[in-house]
């Protein structure tokens, strides 16, 4: 099959905001206990955080991770995980239905943070709590001193602020499994009134109202819009979510999802646009899509497990096991960030360990990078400066949630500081080899390498004991010839490709 490209210096879409590669920690399962922290594991700090997998986050380069929920947030107390840790109350996670020790709060995740090179997005509690709690939250973490809760902060270790910028008012309050679920309208209310008083703090920090869990929701789309007619002038960002299934175990409906992710950034763009020009408004609202991944592989089985057991601490939940298929539809999610990069200036892989993560690790064991792993570093490491209009010609397919898929999807980054050109591409087809010729205007190629992820097996995952099953490796499919960029992608393959 053929393709032809067209890539020129002078037709872009937007710079990246290096958030779009952000990242998402909850206290669930396995994430943070025995994830993150586990003190007397042999490569664990003094702070009983887990060094080998802060090795692994580092190497994925993720700017921002947000914390500490999800779901969980929705009845969080933050002050439950503050002072002596002997003296931290356990409670009832409402959200997965666990016992919460709190031995890891607001200080051991923000220097975890630091240990791993990435800020913290936070989140405060709209669901079983209000204003006044986040308020105090961000008063303990961002004012500089003299007041109770900056002193407190100090007197529990940590006299700087932490000076977090980034806050989310709530998590997913559309959704009737939220503890605090509420109506747009009751939502609204509430988020304006909060972001106004966060605001009185800090009128420069950044706020993420929340938009709608996914697409499918019966609120979708009116619920952004009374909750942005609510909110437009106090907040920054309206929060989306969204997970990839292929229960049905159809490889082309699977990879057409994608196109369905753009259409809801397209709408809820345009709801944004709607609603600033009824507010008469100046300012620019853009997306955060602070959660998104696949998730399937155990979903229905956690489902059982949750209802059976008797509030455990820390159990093994949502601890999807990625395979190489995952790998395609990763690399099209992030592709179509890079392309909506003009409206999506944030958006977080949920999660990061253990819990639909990257990520893996064993009690007392050894850390592994998921197949997902790759193509999220690539694009995180790679994917940075001004996305790339391209003009695109290539056969397509018919699926459920879109009449035209391109077996060819693809994204471009300029860094105009190293001059280099990053593409990324997937081959949907599943036979067929894709023989891709890009012409590139304005831009005078000296050298190209190819990294490819190509596995045999769509099935293929990484184990404990073969933990480098599916990994990148170097690609003989790209060349240069008269000024252009020849690529040769096999059938079912995720390729990177850097031009110099
Ligand atoms: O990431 C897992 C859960 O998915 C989060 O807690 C919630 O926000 C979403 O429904």
């Amino acid at each position: 099959m053929k393709a032809r490209v067209t890539a020129s210096a002078s037709y872009t879409i937007g710079d990246i905001d290096k958030r779009l590669y952000g990242s998402f920690l909850e206290h669930l399962g396995r994430a943070v206990y025995t994830g993150i922290y586990e003190p007397g594991h042999p490569a664990a700090d003094a702070q009983g955080m887990r060094t080998d997998v802060i090795e692994l986050v580092k190497a994925l380069d993720t700017p921002i991770c947000r914390y500490p929920g999800g779901n969980f947030v929705s009845a969080y107390n933050w002050e439950d995980g503050i002072g002596p840790k002997e003296d931290r109350p356990k409670r009832l996670d409402l959200a997965w239905r666990t016992t919460e020790s709190n031995q890891v709060g607001i200080h051991e995740f923000a220097d975890w943070a630091d240990k791993a090179g990435t800020d913290m997005m936070l989140a405060v509690n709209l669901g079983s709590r209000g204003l006044d709690e986040a308020r105090a939250f961000v008063e303990y973490v961002n004012h500089p001193g003299g007041t109770y809760w900056s002193d407190l902060r100090a007197r529990n270790g940590r006299k700087e602020p932490w000076n977090c910028r980034l806050w989310c008012l709530g998590n997913e309050m559309d959704g009737p499994w939220q503890v605090g679920h509420k109506s747009a309208a009751e939502y609204g209310h509430l988020a304006n009134e909060t972001a106004k008083a966060l605001r009185g703090l800090d009128p420069t920090l950044e706020l993420v109202v929340c938009g709608s869990s996914h697409s499918n929701m019966p609120s979708y789309p009116q619920w952004e819009a009374t909750v942005l007619e609510a909110t437009y002038d106090q907040i920054d960002y309206i929060s989306l979510h969204m997970y990839f299934e292929n229960y049905e175990k159809r490889t082309d409906e699977y990879l057409a999802l994608p196109l369905k992710l753009d259409r809801y950034i397209s709408t809820v763009s345009g709801v944004i646009d709607y609603v600033k020009a009824k507010s008469r408004s100046k300012r620019d609202v853009r997306i955060s899509f602070d959660e998104w991944n696949v998730w399937y592989h155990e979903r229905k089985q956690d489902a059982q497990r949750m209802r059976d057991w008797d509030w455990p601490e820390a159990p093994r939940l949502l601890e999807d096991i990625y395979n190489f298929e995952d790998v395609l539809q990763v690399g099209c999610i992030l592709n179509t960030f890079i392309r909506r990069c003009d409206v999506v200036r944030i958006a977080c892989i949920a999660q990061l360990v253990n819990v639909i993560a990257p990520i893996m690790t064993e009690p007392g064991g050894p850390a592994w990078r998921q197949t997902i792993y790759w193509p999220f570093m690539l694009a995180s490491r790679y994917g940075r400066g001004t996305a790339l209009q391209l003009a695109v010609e290539v056969p397509f397919y018919s699926a459920a949630v879109a009449d035209h898929v391109p077996y060819l999807d693809i994204a471009g980054v300029h860094d105009a500081d190293s001059g280099t050109l990053t593409f990324f591409a997937v081959n949907r087809h599943a036979t067929e080899m894709l023989e891709a010729e890009l012409r590139l205007d304005g831009f005078k190629p000296r050298s190209v390498e190819h990294t490819i992820i190509k596995h045999d097996d769509l099935a293929a995952t990484n184990t404990r004991s073969a933990p480098d099953n599916v990994a990148p490796r170097k690609g003989e499919g790209a060349s240069l010839s008269g000024g252009g960029l020849s690529l040769a992608l096999p059938p079912h393959s995720y390729s990177m490709v850097r031009v110099q």
